[in-house]
């Protein structure tokens, strides 16, 4: 990431037959934007008839006041996400595949066309009806990678259930918290996956997360390794057996445009993870409209993201978007170096996929292990190549470009959120002349600004905090029980506009570079984390008198996780005692959270006033101790040399 400067120059044109062939070229996009930002209303009610199926009208495009987190889009609108997801498309493609699946262990796949996919969903939506589940209920999805889950989760937009995902990488504590959070009905889950040719409990971590969620009154299970597990004859179901006593129609309940949709929960810079709801007519439309012009998806294309449904890329891109465009969409059970680095480029050639959507740490690892991997693949069916999580290095950026795309597929940067539902800054394949680390240019109705930490426009391409200035309609609409949290989250520090959190300058042609978080999140693989949950975590230890957790630069995950951390008076630190603390982050938050660094310190700097002065630590923990800037406000500067002294990054 350092070598930023050498590659700030370089610029890859828009191929002309690309731009020929594409949705949207440079001059389309210029104009359209124009439209979308002076005739917002206009604009977007066009896109809404064009993309989605309405069974009612709206009475207003959108409403907002940001000063009350009050954010509304087709309100009045009735529609649902199932039927423009599926029952639209039966007559024209009912035979087309909708879901290419592909195992962990190679030899496994499954297909489904969009008439299979659609019974699956009316059965299942029959299967949660049977067991209570009603319009606004919450139901819980713990799941690994398995061609289910799609019907699944249309399952529950058929009946205008709201699904929470959890990530299957979270801990039964991580799980325990987010189902009583949102007071979760029903779980869905599975005995066991596979990742990376183990074994993942599943059905096990349910168990113990749920002995302490009186919410929850059944439990769904697919059965997918069929090995052995516990069970509760009052409480637990099987998927399979379930399905079969089910009949194969199921009416759409027809959904307000601002009903709930799902909730997702993500880190904060404090306190516990927010449960981000989404809602349906918006999100929808973002989710299809910016899928289709992004990565130009072309009708009959095989179409890939590599994201988990746990996150926010596989429920807009993997999910929602792609199959609400009839689209052709891949899901992945496995991990990028299993059996070996050459895995995604099989999969490739093997289902002929034509658009990829990836992260910049699996592309790291990769490149890691050296072009031999690329070399006994072909990958010619690609056309255009995406990123998402995370800045992407110029260093990966080119590989991506040269190596793995052979320089013929536009790569699309794509800056977004959790928040945001959908892509806001990107490159159009066919419109936007690509920079290496660039995510370039905002989407349609997509107005961002950078602002210094006082709130006043930058408009010198100086760095400054990446805010936005009104709503699109995939912005988040809450947090779930939890409203003040949203206001003062995300519209309290820059009144007028949606702080995204993010820092970013703005170049002379209006291209956006993302240069990270400005707050105490932090990103590792991909996966966004807040400190303080970290740090929560490690306190938990009796030995433990204080911990500050940062990140810092790591050559694959982008980030690492660096703990300092001060014993009880007395507590000598050993490796026994990191292995401890490891295990206790493991088991309250999940691996990803695990520290990679853990360093003793006698103490923590701090100011007079006692805050922890974490800029100081970030600058030790990158190795950056010659620019520590001021300390003259530090209350023990002997603590900072101590630190210094003891670093384990060097
Ligand atoms: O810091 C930005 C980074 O990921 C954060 C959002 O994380 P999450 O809600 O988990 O969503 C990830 C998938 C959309 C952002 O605040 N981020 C995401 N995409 C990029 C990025 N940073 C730089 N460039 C990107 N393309």
């Amino acid at each position: 990431m350092s070598s930023h400067h050498t590659y700030e120059h370089k610029t890859y044109p828009v191929k002309a037959e690309i731009a020929q062939n594409a949705h949207i070229n440079n001059e389309q996009y210029l104009a359209l934007y124009q439209q979308s930002i002076e005739h917002p209303e206009t604009f977007w009610a066009e896109q809404a008839e064009t993309i989605l199926d309405w069974q009612k009208p709206w009475e207003k495009v959108m409403d907002y006041d940001y000063t009350q987190g009050k954010i509304s889009w087709f309100e009045g609108g009735k529609l649902n996400v199932s039927v423009n997801c599926l029952d639209r498309h039966l007559a024209t493609r009912g035979e087309q595949m909708a879901l290419l699946w592909e195992g962990d262990d190679p030899a496994q796949d499954k297909k489904m066309t969009y008439r299979e996919l659609y019974q699956e969903v009316c059965q299942f939506a029959n299967v949660l009806k049977a067991q209570g589940v009603k319009k606004g209920d919450r139901v819980c999805i713990y799941l690994p990678m398995i061609i289910e889950a799609a019907a699944i989760i249309l399952a529950c937009t058929r009946i205008g259930a709201v699904h929470s995902i959890v990530f299957g990488g979270f801990s039964a504590e991580a799980l325990k918290d987010r189902i009583n959070d949102s007071d979760c009905k029903l779980v869905v889950c599975a005995d066991e996956g596979y990742r990376g040719g183990k074994i993942i409990p599943i059905k096990a971590t349910v168990d113990k997360a749920i002995a302490s969620c009186p919410c929850v009154q059944s439990v769904i299970v697919i059965k997918n390794t069929a090995n052995p597990v516990a069970w509760n004859a009052e409480r637990d179901v099987w998927y399979q057996q379930a399905m079969a006593e089910a009949a194969i129609t199921c009416e759409p309940e027809w959904m307000d445009a601002e009903e709930p949709l799902f909730i997702l929960y993500t880190s904060g810079s404090t306190g516990k993870p927010k449960g981000l709801l989404h809602t349906t007519g918006g999100y929808l439309l973002y989710a299809a409209m910016t899928h289709k012009y992004i990565f130009d998806y072309q009708d009959g294309e095989i179409y890939w993201c590599t994201a988990d449904i746990g996150w926010i890329t596989g429920h807009t891109y993997m999910i929602y978007g792609p199959l609400c465009n009839g689209a052709t969409t891949l899901l992945f059970e496995g991990v990028p170096t299993y059996p070996d680095a050459s895995r995604f480029w099989q999969v490739v050639d093997k289902h002929k996929v034509n658009i990829m959507y990836t992260a910049p740490t699996a592309l790291r690892a990769l490149m890691a292990q050296g072009d031999q991997y690329l070399e006994n693949t072909d990958r010619s069916s690609l056309r255009v190549l995406g990123s998402v999580g995370e800045p992407i290095n110029p260093e990966a950026w080119e590989w991506y470009y040269q190596q793995v795309g052979k320089e013929n597929c536009p790569i699309v940067d794509t800056w977004w959120q959790t928040e945001t539902g959908g892509i806001l800054i990107t490159p159009l394949p066919g419109a936007t002349e690509l920079k290496p680390s660039s995510a370039t240019r905002p989407f349609f109705g997509v107005k961002p600004a950078i602002l210094s930490n006082e709130g006043q426009v930058i408009d010198d391409g100086s760095e400054g905090v990446l805010v936005l200035e009104r709503p699109w309609p995939g912005q988040a609409r809450s947090i779930y029980g939890d409203h003040q949290r949203f206001i003062d989250t995300y519209f309290k520090s820059y009144p007028g506009y949606y702080f995204t959190g993010d820092g970013a300058r703005c170049d002379e042609r209006g291209y956006y570079w993302i240069t990270g978080r400005v707050d105490d999140v932090i990103n590792v693989s991909g996966h966004r984390m807040g400190t303080a949950e970290v740090e929560s975590a490690l306190d938990e230890h009796p030995l433990i008198a204080e911990s500050a957790v940062v990140g810092y630069p790591h050559d694959i995950k982008g980030q690492g996780i660096y703990a300092f951390v001060t014993l009880h008076i007395g507590i000598e630190g050993n490796d026994a005692l990191r292995k401890e603390l490891v295990d206790l982050v493991r088991a309250d938050i999940g691996p990803i959270a695990s520290p990679d660094l853990i360093q003793w310190a006698q103490q923590l700097p701090k100011t007079r006033s006692g805050k922890i002065m974490r800029r100081i630590l970030r600058k030790v923990a990158a190795n950056e101790i010659d620019s520590l800037g001021d300390t003259s406000t530090l209350a023990d500067p002997e603590v900072v040399e101590d630190i210094i002294k003891n670093r384990l990054n060097k």
